[in-house]
């Protein structure tokens, strides 16, 4: 086998050959699972249950009959069975310490998918008209943590930000950048307060007839393609970008300038998308305005769902570009699988735009489209989080918050550092503690944002686990060795060893279920976890202790290596960086 197997699939393979040759029929799982309580064994395999009913034996005789057949000694001590017919494993200490080491060596080879898919993943997309703020944080972070490790499983990953940048806010927004070029100031000084700027052109509209009526106008030319409105319009979408990509930046989110394709890219289509969804009789023409009717989605009343795709005069809307965006990913991206992050409050929408692609046959059968929802990032008062006065939150501004904060806390705690090391510090510990607070939650749920406790060294945060992972970088500057330079046997002896060694060897079935649900915060729980299995290891277990044979403390070193490579490679999956010193 090229890859190697997380302990779960591979005992499941073993169970499942042994419950065939037992005579029990092959739909029958072996449900593996790791055991919850101390005594139970490591693992455990509770189908025997099901297996019984199906075949009508008595579920403890299944049980021994499948033990009977099966093939475990070389990953398992011993197996038995418990209550009425669950099957106890007892991983062997040989085979871990095997599993270990090779894990050290690659870390990834048991996370690599044996079947690469495409995958479209649409996220972050804020409206460039404004400024990032708050509201766009969740999706670009959450669906960065998922590009990042459906990459790193070895999938073909494409990152498509479909950034608002046609909407009728256009109009009014090329009209004052026509003034202000006009009274001779440079396009870049004059949208390098984009939100001031919006909220000028607004008052503008908002003021005078004149204004509004000329805003109109350049919506139409704009769209229909005037070389002198696309000029000062690219123009405009090139500052805004510009600004967006400083966020990524500074926010370590892998997206690019060449992952924009926004809803601007879709726009020869519409008219022929329309065209064809009324002669597959899927639209109508309702008061004016072409629409589509879903009885899927009816109401309780039984009304259909309407969706317009067009409006009475011609404009199309943000489902119309949605669809196209969609089949040009199937079609022309190749897409197996379509992943969008976004606003749960956009379910309907999303609903309504799948139901279309798929009732339309822009895409088949086979190709799973996945709204991943998230819910809203609260103030400490349980509204949305708004700035003091009620306004919304610029992201640079909360950015630039957390690693001031950051900054102060590690002066206090290590008033030494140079300052070039401070401030690297300081920005990984800031973003990260951001992110992390983002990602630890149960991505459907809203959550409070609290700048204390994402900060706290104590607790389920990104500074507690990029310290425990400095920590264990300490032990070796003190052992003065590298990890490279260690070799020889490890020896599991001790139950926190033990424990230690089966963690760290799960996070292969972790990142499989993040990768298929998408939800980060269990890869979070799990990285939690294995650091606080990692301290009590290192009270148990002493590594540099004077008393502690060379065997010994080779072998804890190697089990310390191998939980730093996996804590790094996990918080760099989450978008998180980790650091040699804090
Ligand atoms: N620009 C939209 C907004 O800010 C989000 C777009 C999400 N992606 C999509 N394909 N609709 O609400």
């Amino acid at each position: 086998m090229s890859t190697q197997q997380s302990i779960k699939n591979l005992l499941s393979t073993r169970f499942h050959t042994a419950m065939q040759a037992a005579g029990i029929p092959a739909d029958c799982q072996p449900h593996i699972a790791p055991s919850k309580k101390a005594g139970f064994g490591d693992y455990q395999a509770n189908g025997a249950m099901g297996a019984a009913k199906a075949i009508g034996k008595i579920p403890r005789e299944v049980a021994q009959a499948i033990i009977n057949n099966l093939e475990l000694d070389d990953i398992a001590e011993k197996t038995e069975i418990a209550g009425p017919g669950f099957i106890n494993i007892y991983l062997s200490q040989k085979w871990l310490a095997q599993q270990i080491s090779n894990l050290r060596t690659k870390p990834d080879n048991a996370i690599k998918t044996e079947t690469p898919q495409t995958i479209v993943i649409d996220y972050s997309a804020p409206n460039l008209a404004k400024e990032m703020h708050v509201g766009h944080l969740r999706s670009t972070i959450i669906g960065d943590a998922l590009a990042r490790i459906l990459e790193y499983q070895g999938h073909t990953v494409i990152r498509q930000n479909h950034v608002g940048d046609w909407g009728t806010q256009f109009g009014m927004l090329l009209v004052e950048l026509e003034k202000h070029l006009t009274d001779g100031e440079p396009a870049d000084l004059a949208l390098k307060d984009l939100e001031g700027f919006y909220q000028q052109s607004k008052k503008h509209f908002d003021e005078s007839e004149d204004f509004a009526n000329q805003a109109r106008d350049y919506v139409v030319k704009l769209q229909s393609g005037d070389a002198n409105m696309l000029k000062l319009w690219e123009a405009f979408k090139n500052i805004s970008l510009r600004h967006s990509q400083e966020i990524y930046d500074k926010l370590n989110v892998t997206l690019t300038p060449d992952d924009v394709r926004g809803e601007s890219a879709y726009n020869d289509d519409l008219s022929v998308l329309v065209e064809e969804l009324k002669q597959q009789k899927l639209a109508v023409e309702d008061q004016g305005a072409t629409v589509v009717f879903l009885e899927e989605l009816a109401d309780k009343d039984g009304n259909p769902s309407p969706v317009i795709i067009q409006k009475q005069g011609g404009g199309f809307l943000y489902a119309t570009s949605d669809l196209a965006a969609l089949r040009y990913r199937a079609n022309t991206l190749k897409a197996d699988r379509l992943m969008y992050f976004i606003d749960a409050r956009q379910s309907l929408h999303m609903q309504q735009v799948y139901a279309i692609a798929r009732k339309a046959q822009f895409v088949n059968n086979d190709i799973s489209l996945e709204h991943h929802a998230f819910g809203t990032m609260m103030g400490s008062d349980g509204k949305p989080f708004k700035t003091r006065t009620g306004g919304t939150v610029k992201l640079a501004d909360l950015l630039d918050e957390a690693i001031e904060r950051a900054e102060k806390i590690v002066t206090e705690k290590n008033p030494n550092l140079d300052i070039i090391e401070r401030n690297s510090i300081s920005r990984k510990i800031g973003i990260g503690a951001v992110k992390y607070a983002d990602l630890s939650k149960t991505r459907t749920n809203d959550y409070i944002f609290n700048w204390d406790t994402m900060l706290s060294f104590e607790g389920n945060t990104a500074p507690y686990l990029q310290y425990a992972y400095t920590r264990i970088q300490s032990i070796f500057r003190k052992a003065k060795l590298l990890p490279k330079e260690l070799e020889g046997e490890i020896i599991i002896q001790h139950d926190d060893e033990k424990t230690l060694a089966i963690k760290l060897l799960q996070s292969s079935e972790v990142i499989e279920q993040v990768s298929k649900d998408a939800y980060p915060h269990l890869l979070c729980t799990y990285l939690y976890d294995l650091a606080s299995l990692y301290m009590r290891f290192y009270e148990s277990c002493p590594i540099l202790k004077g008393d502690v044979s060379k065997v010994e403390k080779n072998s804890r070193l190697q089990l310390s290596d191998a939980t730093a490579t996996v804590m790094k490679m996990g918080l760099e999956l989450l978008g998180i960086e980790v650091m040699e010193r804090m």
